[in-house]
């Protein structure tokens, strides 16, 4: 193994950008894009300029592809433990890494440090460590078709996988693609969110100390122009995307072509549903973590359909803004900050216009928490959290994902009817119900229609656990072993005639 100690710490993030700006890396070695075009990457706390980032099109997807290919045969030819010892290793040494990556990531998204980006950063170990213990899993089968014949299936990696990801958890969503599609024997270009280039693009840097040459690549630039040549290159075999419905049904239309296949994580609206037995303290504090108020509710599992029991809706909404009351707004660096920025103009007017939109319809918007009192501050991306009551079912806010700090809350009389109203979403990635009831959570765990349901508990993302939608929230799984052998492999089957 080379010398890992080679890359230091670095904690002061504004360093670190000096480093990795305007680059891609390609081949182990941070290169500037082909056209010499890069673009602006802002801190959404202050709209200051951080650095540049490299603008990647067609040329570059194809210098990062073709080395990942070259590598690809040689990896693939390891033994797959020893595959999985290296990824591992990645993982320990990005433990080492984790205050500095921390760091880069609260300034380029405007996640509150100490309640976000530190979190992403700490699990970042965990999701490597596991896939590299599991690469002596890619097991295949012996299968009893003839005495005479010895037939078995192997799994064998696709070859060159690219990944396109979103900003509004970067490193760990990287992470979840990148460790089972290394470990499984393939080889990955990385296209980056073009609001958070640097953070992944360090993991980059880290990991490839460490890594055969070529191995994983990481090009940063815009959807058309970047994102959509890595799923029409000829060698790219396997295409897994995170974000938003439009842009994957781009991406799978584009894999169509060339009969590939994809993963998608697609949106969500999920319900959370409290009946009137629940433990209202719980419920509320799985309302404010399944909302992800200290992420201004930027995620895809937030649970933004809260529907709650006609008997305890007051008690239940007051409750809620208390808490949500007490959380700090403020500069995300700052340890003090409970909730950081919206990550981009283009995300902050379309969290206000939905915001005005529910007013206009007649609902009623309860804004928690202070704006930050800095003038530093003032032109940041600031959204104060709120709870909408009295919107209507058929409201857009209701229907739609906002992918803001908004929670809708929403009254019911009984539980057929939430049921039904809770699976009329064209999405389906999480839901909750809250009960002391074992008949109506068992009940409930069948008959909601989402990927991931759970009783009396908010968002639990871990590397062993299946994670993905039914419906427009996405097609496969990320996370688990499932993941690595269904989406990384493919099954080969081989007879051997002994007659
Ligand atoms: P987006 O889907 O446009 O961006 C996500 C990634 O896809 C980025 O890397 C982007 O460059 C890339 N991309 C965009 N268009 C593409 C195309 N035609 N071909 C290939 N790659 C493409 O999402 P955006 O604009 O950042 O956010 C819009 C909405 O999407 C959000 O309000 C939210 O509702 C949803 N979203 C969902 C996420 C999730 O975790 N499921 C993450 C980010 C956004
Ligand atoms: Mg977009």
């Amino acid at each position: 193994m080379p010398d890992a100690s080679a890359l230091v710490a670095q904690t002061d993030p504004f360093a670190l950008v000096r480093e990795l700006e305007g680059k891609h890396l390609i081949d182990g070695k941070l290169v500037g894009p082909a056209t010499g075009k890069t673009f602006d990457v802002l801190n959404p706390a202050n709209l200051q300029v951080i650095g540049q980032a490299a603008e990647g099109e067609a040329e570059d997807v194809d210098r990062a592809v073709q080395a990942a290919a070259r590598v690809q045969k040689a990896w693939a030819a390891t033994p797959a433990r020893e595959r999985g010892k290296l990824i591992a290793a990645c993982g320990r040494l990005l433990e080492q890494h984790k205050e500095e990556l921390a760091k880069l990531v609260a300034l380029e998204t405007g996640k509150a440090l100490r309640t976000e980006s530190r979190v992403e950063a700490g699990v970042l170990a965990d999701a490597f460590v596991f896939y590299g213990g599991l690469a002596s899993e890619l097991k295949g089968e012996s299968v009893p078709f003839n005495p005479d014949m010895l037939t078995v299936t192997t799994r064998e990696p696709i070859g060159v996988v690219g990944a396109i990801i979103p900003w509004n958890v970067p490193m760990m969503l990287m992470a979840f693609k990148i460790a089972p599609a290394l470990v499984a024997g393939n080889a990955v270009v990385v296209k980056s969110a073009e609001e958070a280039p640097y953070a992944v693009l360090r993991i980059c840097q880290i990991m490839n100390q460490v890594l055969p040459k070529g191995l994983f690549n990481l090009l940063s630039g815009f959807g058309p122009e970047c994102g959509q040549p890595l799923v029409a290159h000829p060698k790219v075999g396997k295409v897994t995307f995170t974000g938003s419905v439009e842009a994957g049904k781009a991406v799978y239309r584009t894999a169509a072509e060339k009969l590939i296949p994809v993963t998608l994580e697609l949106g969500g609206k999920s319900p959370m549903i409290v009946m009137a037995d629940a433990d209202l303290d719980k419920a509320v504090a799985g309302a404010i973590a399944g909302m992800r108020f200290t992420r201004q509710g930027q995620s895809c599992t937030a649970a933004s359909r809260i529907y709650v029991h006609r008997s305890i809706r007051h008690s239940f909404v007051d409750a809620l803004k208390t808490k949500v009351d007490a959380l700090v707004m403020g500069d995300p660096l700052d340890e003090k900050t409970d909730i950081g920025t919206i990550v981009s103009q283009q995300q902050f007017e379309r969290v206000k216009s939905y915001i005005a939109q529910g007013e206009a319809e007649g609902g009623t918007a309860h804004r928690c928490s202070a704006l930050p009192a800095d003038a530093a501050l003032s032109q940041g991306y600031y959204v104060q959290p709120v709870i909408f009551t009295e919107l209507k079912e058929n409201s857009r806010l209701v229907g739609e994902e906002i992918f803001g700090p908004v929670a809708c809350v929403l009254d019911f009389d009984g539980y057929e009817e939430v049921l039904q109203r809770a699976n009329a979403s064209e999405y389906g990635l999480a839901a909750t119900v809250w009960t002391r009831d074992l008949h109506t959570a068992l009940d409930a765990t069948k008959r909601l229609e989402a990927g991931f349901v759970q009783v009396n508990q908010n968002l639990v993302v871990m590397p062993n656990l299946s994670y993905g939608g039914v419906k427009h929230s996405g097609l496969g799984k990320e996370a688990s072993l499932e993941a690595m052998l269904e989406h990384f492999t493919h099954k080969k089957t081989i007879i051997f005639n002994m007659q």
